[in-house]
């Protein structure tokens, strides 16, 4: 069986570890370990995960295929960027799907349950920031609607990198 859910306490310790390895299978490759590991550790681990589970802020959803998880999306309500002219915007902070279900539809169901919960949330607009580097996510969010609109700064441990600012109007 294979679908979606919304994540539950007890996903903690998997969802820390998956967040972990589909974070560095996406993005090791161009960074050093150093900044790699800061980054990680900071934002990694059952204590974290759990609490971003418990936050009602955040909607944590999994993807899930014969019992394992193999992708998972967290979808921030009510939070703004200069760059998106909403009256209530909603940030897509994480999507990620292990390497080996890529190309599968498992990001694309992640996303479209993410457009329609921030919808019916009442949300007019969907936001994401995406590392200028990653080419390959922003192909696939266009493909969705978004469309890029201004940037930010993100930290990877000590390295400061341009994210690119894209959104869609929900509705
Ligand atoms: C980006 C990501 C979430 C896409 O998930 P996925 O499960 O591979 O994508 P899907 O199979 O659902 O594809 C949905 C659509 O996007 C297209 N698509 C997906 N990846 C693509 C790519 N690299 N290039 C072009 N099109 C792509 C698919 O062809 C499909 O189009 P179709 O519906 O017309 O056939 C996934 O590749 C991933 O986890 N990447 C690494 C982590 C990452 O970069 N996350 C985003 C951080 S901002």
């Amino acid at each position: 069986m294979s679908g979606i859910r919304r994540a539950v306490a007890s996903d903690a310790p998997s969802l820390a570890v998956l967040a972990e390895r589909t974070f560095r299978d996406a993005f090791g490759a161009r960074n050093s370990p150093e900044n790699m590991d800061l980054h990680c550790a900071r934002v990694f681990g059952s204590d974290i995960q759990q609490r971003e589970i418990d936050d009602p802020g955040l909607i944590t959803t999994i993807a899930e295929a014969e019992s394992h998880m193999i992708g998972f999306s967290q979808l921030r309500l009510a939070s703004a960027h200069a760059s998106v002219a909403a009256e209530r915007p909603a940030e897509l902070k994480r999507l990620y799907v292990v390497a080996a279900s890529h190309g599968r539809g498992v990001g694309r169901d992640l996303l479209q349950d993410a457009l329609d919960t921030a919808a019916r949330e009442g949300c007019d607009w969907l936001w994401l920031g995406v590392w200028e580097h990653n080419p390959k996510a922003m192909t696939f969010y266009r493909k969705f609607g978004l469309e890029v609109v201004g940037t930010h700064a993100f930290m990877l441990g000590q390295d400061r990198q341009r994210d690119l600012i894209m959104s869609v109007k929900l509705g």
